[in-house]
């Protein structure tokens, strides 16, 4: 059966009661595969996620994270700091982290190491400009990426990353990637996965795409073979959005 991974990126959105009041609800939902949603939210909600999607199999995790585990780094979170919360995921690499705040491949690579060696789960964020997309380089930019992202990293680690999509022209835009745009990259990442490692790691990787996933796309864009879920952003913030891409992912189960 097909793996999924529903996860939604609340950007900086919410207080901690806000927080609190969505994951209660979110548990309280009780889905079938429980362990294929989670949250990624601002640090600040991340104690009040845990406590409050305790023993409802949802995971949370953060948005970001410094690739070294202590040290001079004034407003920065380490690895160990996400260790001690509990966190199950940390997103790795997102686009407006690339734009407004300098990440580099580089950076990148490193935080997913750090990451997997304190087993939280990396979701590593690749996608092109619609600059990119309009001079047909998409798939050249994001296998650029994805060897520059994965640099140094043996097979079995890689396996334990997950792969979002995200074509910048897509996010927030209210511009979703067709079905078929989105599965030919997700498709296509798989294929440099199986390149650069082998096609059991590729096969075994959850690649998702992200960008305007809504409750009203999401069905189409899930039942393709390799998208194996969403990062949803803004249809992530109201629960009923929320569980309804959840429930399309269950119904294709
Ligand atoms: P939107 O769903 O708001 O387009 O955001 C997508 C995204 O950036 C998820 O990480």
């Amino acid at each position: 059966m097909k793996k999924f991974l529903i996860a939604g990126n609340w950007k900086m959105n919410k207080t901690i009661a806000e927080a609190k009041e969505f994951a209660d609800a979110l548990a309280a939902k009780n889905f079938a595969n429980a362990e294929e949603v989670a949250i990624l939210a601002p640090f600040t909600q991340l104690v009040t996620l845990g406590e409050s999607l305790k023993g409802s199999g949802i995971g949370f995790g953060a948005e970001n994270v410094h690739f070294e585990p202590s040290g001079a780094y004034t407003g920065e979170i380490s690895v160990p700091m996400l260790e001690e919360i509990g966190v199950n995921y940390c997103i790795v690499g997102h686009s407006e982290r690339r734009e407004y705040f300098a990440e580099t491949d580089e950076t990148c690579n490193l935080k997913l190491k750090a990451l997997i060696a304190a087993g939280i789960t990396p979701i590593l964020c690749v996608g092109e400009s619609l600059e990119v997309r309009e001079g047909n380089g998409e798939q050249t930019f994001v296998a650029s990426q994805l060897v520059a992202d994965f640099k140094g990293m043996p097979a079995d680690d890689v396996a334990k990353v997950v792969i979002a999509y995200e074509p910048i022209w897509a996010i927030g835009t209210g511009k979703t990637a067709t079905p078929d745009q989105a599965e030919e990259m997700c498709a296509f990442i798989r294929g440099v996965m199986g390149g650069m490692y082998s096609n059991e790691v590729a096969d075994s990787m959850l690649i998702l795409y992200g960008g305007s996933m809504k409750a009203s796309n999401a069905a189409d864009l899930l039942a393709k073979p390799d998208i194996n879920g969403g990062l949803i952003g803004g249809a992530s913030l109201k629960i009923d959005d929320f569980s309804a891409i959840v429930n399309a992912a269950n119904d294709l189960k």
